[in-house]
């Protein structure tokens, strides 16, 4: 698995019926959220999550930054895999919950798409461009933590969050 067989691609109005799949086998595997996806899971409609998604990535008027958020799709059939948002600078309030979200559909995961995918987001993150990322995840997420160790992130801070031990993994980009 490499991230040739990916692309990043922003959602948009004709992958509705594609998207709404991808929520369901969310809620069909017992994942009450889809992560990395700004919210899918608590829109009841495609239009209404597809224009947040459109707003945040050019201003969230709630957070006064702009978030990028990007399906990875399969190049050889045109699957999407995952989904994984980035903010585009972090405020006091989204520090602990650091730059980028993700997630990989459950019938696709331990293939490698979720290095894949942040590899990909990684290369975007160059683009923006931002000198360091961070990555936040729960101690006890393994396979989240994993996926950051295994794409150059470094253990940088962990701490205690509503009960939950979370930790930063921090790339930084010379
Ligand atoms: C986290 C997630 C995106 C990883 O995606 P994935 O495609 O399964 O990951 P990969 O196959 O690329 O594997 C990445 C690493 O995680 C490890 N891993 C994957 N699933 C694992 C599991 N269930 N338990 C332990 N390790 C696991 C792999 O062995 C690999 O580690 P390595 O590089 O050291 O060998 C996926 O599990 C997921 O969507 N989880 C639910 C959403 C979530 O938790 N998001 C993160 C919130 S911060």
């Amino acid at each position: 698995m490499s991230k040739q067989e990916l692309e990043l691609v922003f959602p948009s109005r004709d992958m509705e019926k594609q998207i709404i799949l991808y929520k369901k086998e969310h809620f069909d595997y017992g994942d009450m959220q889809v992560h990395g996806t700004g919210g899918l899971a608590f829109f009841d409609s495609y239009e209404e999550w597809l224009n947040h998604i459109n707003t945040i990535r050019n201003l969230n008027p709630k957070t006064g930054v702009q978030t990028s958020t990007f399906f990875s799709k399969r190049i050889s059939d045109g699957k999407l895999i995952g989904c994984i948002k980035i903010h585009h600078s972090l405020t006091d309030e989204l520090k602990n919950g650091g730059h980028i979200a993700y997630g990989i559909r459950p019938s696709e995961r331990k293939k490698g798409y979720g290095i894949a995918q942040l590899e990909l987001c990684l290369e975007f993150a160059k683009q923006i461009p931002l000198k360091q990322v961070v990555v936040a995840c729960d101690k006890d997420n393994i396979a989240s933590a994993s996926t950051a160790k295994s794409c150059g992130g470094v253990l940088a801070n962990e701490f205690e969050e509503d009960g939950v031990i979370k930790q930063h993994y921090v790339f930084n980009f010379m």
